[in-house]
């Protein structure tokens, strides 16, 4: 049985099922299983510095404890941010956005989610993916948004917009609950390259809707293997998820012509 279609497996925050999200551990094991595809969230310290990791709080993922943005890089880089998981992990720090930039350059593609709200991050972010030779880099097919080497992400417009101002021809995707009409408008209006609706809300008629304006659509949100066949099923061109290599079996079990 073979899949029907090239559908995009993201690792959800790296392989966040198998290893402590946002963590090199979580990255190396998507490469190691085959998902070039990384999804990462990133924020900044109190002292300006951009770091990955989801929360705004340290309790959940770390052993530090109070606000992200209470701490400097300094303070973050004494945290353990693997025991939580398992203690395999011990010793997993919180990465910096230029160690990754640095550490996965030509063997990643990064969907690279901005997801506090301070207009000081996409300015940071933006500095970086130049300074680390990621954004002038030669696309064989610059319209793409899938051509990499990165998508900019967020559930903020305000912050694609700041990013649209700083690195003309980055690609950019909008986090959103569902697709509608307005929102395919404001895409189309403000340059924005791809939506995202969660995986349980996209149907067949809102991929239409928006292909039929060059959009293109992945999914998040993926908790079950349904969602993962509804956000197939409606066309959508891939989805981040926590459980890639359990998704790629999903979809290999498909029967061909199924689509
Ligand atoms: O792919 C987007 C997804 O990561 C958004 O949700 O909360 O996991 O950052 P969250
Ligand atoms: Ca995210």
């Amino acid at each position: 049985m073979t899949q029907q279609r090239p559908f995009i497996l993201i690792a959800h925050r790296g392989v966040s099922a198998e290893a402590p999200e946002n963590t090199l551990a979580a990255f190396d094991k998507a490469l190691e299983q085959g998902f070039p595809h990384i999804e990462l969230d990133v924020q900044l310290t109190r002292d300006g510095h951009v770091v990955v990791i989801h929360d705004t709080t340290l309790e959940r993922t770390t052993n530090g404890s109070g606000p992200l943005a209470g701490h400097t890089l300094e303070a973050l880089g004494r945290l353990d941010a693997g025991s939580w998981f398992s203690t395999t992990f011990r010793g997993e720090h919180i990465p910096t956005l230029a160690e990754v930039l640095r550490w996965y350059r030509g063997r990643a593609f990064l969907h690279l989610e901005m997801k506090s709200l301070e207009p000081e991050l996409p300015v940071r972010v933006s500095e970086l993916l130049r300074e680390h030779g990621w954004y002038n880099v030669p696309r064989l097919q610059p319209g793409d948004p899938w051509a990499g080497p990165f998508i900019l992400t967020s559930f903020d417009k305000a912050q694609l917009d700041r990013v649209r101002l700083l690195l003309p021809s980055a690609p950019l995707a909008w986090l959103v609950e569902e697709v509608t009409p307005s929102l395919v408008d404001t895409c189309v209006a403000s340059g924005i390259a791809m939506l995202c609706p969660h995986a349980r809300s996209v149907t067949r008629e809102a991929v239409a809707l928006s292909r039929e304006r060059r959009l293109r659509v992945r999914t998040w949100g993926v908790a079950t293997e349904e969602g993962l066949l509804n956000a197939y099923h409606a066309g959508a061109e891939g989805t981040t998820v926590n459980w890639p290599r359990r998704a790629r079996e999903v979809l290999r079990g498909l029967e061909p012509g199924e689509s």
